[in-house]
């Protein structure tokens, strides 16, 4: 049995168009745009919602419009009775993705969603207000058995989940780097778990189904577990010349580099690490981490030229600088992400087509069969 050549080409579907979507341009010579809009532009003048409003009605909303969308996803923060006791039910050490892909699965019993999608939008207002709160809720209760509540101020998803995770009011900066982090993972196209969901809800699942498939498919390293990774690289060293050196030997040993490379995106890079660098730079407060991962892009640039650094190497830095513990870096790519999954699920059940390819066979030719006392 070998592999043949086409499936090698196509290994991991690399190259293959798999389907039409008017949500986001990425690596196609036209930056990275949701609906049209540059994200350069959406992650200097936006909230994070207006963003989430327009992945999901694919329009800008109004003043009016964000206050009223606002003001939904506020009133969807709270977690059930029975929300909060499968919580506190999962111990400590547990990967907070596995926590949150569960409150989804269980979300999607406790308030399933009609049989016809017709509660699609309020399932996606749900879900944009409660990650947050799940999140926060398991951290504060499995560190210190703190059950907090869901009252804020804060009128921001980013201010929210940082007030509540950290347990006191947070920065403006910190705020603002959150939105603009959150618009940044906000949409990518057919990525992973994007298409994971794609497939769940192409086979007319539910989207609390299609959601829980996605965060399972986020996890990985070499998707969103990439950022949790991307840290584990920058704060293995102490120093500058010890990062030069230590990188050099990675090279050496054929070691893959968390946050560089991209499947999509060609020499150019990333577009999305140019504006959460600046944010890195701006919360570090010269901090070593940042000259650290400065001369660890240095020596990729020197020696990988094809590899520039993805949106989760400087995101990882920015989100220690505001004190966030580094297993939930990939929970807020879920807060953020979940917009984009819905909106590609919403895409997928309105010209419906059950996602199903084929494989190339590569097994044994048709044997005879052997009874089992006569094997
Ligand atoms: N460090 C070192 N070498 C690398 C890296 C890297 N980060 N990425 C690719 N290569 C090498 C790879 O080993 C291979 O070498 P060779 O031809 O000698 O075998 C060559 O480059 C081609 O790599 P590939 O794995 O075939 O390329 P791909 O398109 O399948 O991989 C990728 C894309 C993102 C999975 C990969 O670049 C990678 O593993 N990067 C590190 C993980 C990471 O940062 N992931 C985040 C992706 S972007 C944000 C997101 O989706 O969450």
């Amino acid at each position: 049995m070998s592999i043949s050549e086409a499936t090698k080409k196509q290994g991991g579907l690399a190259g293959v168009v798999a389907g039409e979507s008017a949500i986001c341009t990425c690596g196609t010579g036209n930056g990275l745009n949701y609906y049209g809009y540059a994200i350069e532009d959406l992650a200097e003048h936006c909230e994070f919602e207006e963003v989430a409003y327009l992945l999901q009605y694919a329009k800008l909303p109004n003043a009016n419009e964000l206050k009223e969308y606002k003001s939904k996803i506020i009133a969807s923060r709270p977690l059930s009775v029975e929300l909060k006791a499968m919580l506190k039910l999962i111990p400590k050490g547990v990967h907070p993705m596995n926590v949150c892909q569960s409150a989804v699965a269980l979300l999607g019993t406790l308030e399933a969603e009609k049989d016809d999608f017709s509660d699609q939008d309020e399932k996606i207002i749900r879900l944009l207000g409660v990650l947050p709160s799940v999140i926060c809720f398991w951290h504060n209760y499995i560190n210190g058995g703190k059950e907090i509540d869901f009252e804020s101020k804060e009128d921001t998803i980013a201010g929210y989940f940082l007030e509540k995770l950290h347990q006191k009011t947070p920065p403006a900066e910190f705020v603002k780097a959150m939105h603009c982090s959150l618009i940044l993972y906000a949409e990518h196209e057919f990525n992973a778990s994007t298409f994971t969901a794609r497939i769940c809800a192409s086979t007319k699942s539910d989207i609390f189904s299609a959601v829980a498939g996605a965060i399972g498919a986020l996890r990985g390293p070499l998707h969103g577990g990439a950022n949790e990774a991307a840290f584990g690289l920058i704060s293995s060293f102490d120093n500058v010349e010890d990062a030069i050196a230590g990188v050099n030997d990675k090279l050496a040993n054929k070691e893959l580099l968390m946050g560089f490379g991209h499947r999509v995106y060609g020499l150019g890079g990333d577009p999305r690490n140019a504006v959460i660098k600046k944010w890195s730079k701006a919360l570090s407060n010269d901090h070593k981490l940042f000259a650290i991962s400065e001369a660890i892009e240095n020596v990729m640039k020197e020696k990988r030229p094809s590899l520039p650094p993805n949106a989760d190497f400087y995101s990882a830095s920015a989100y220690h600088f505001m004190g966030i513990p580094t297993e939930y870096f990939t929970p807020i790519f879920i807060m953020s992400r979940v917009s984009g999954w819905c909106a590609h699920i919403k895409e997928q059940r309105a010209n419906n087509k059950l996602i199903r390819p084929s494989s190339n066979y590569i097994g044994p030719e048709p044997m005879k069969f052997i009874q089992i006392h006569q094997r």
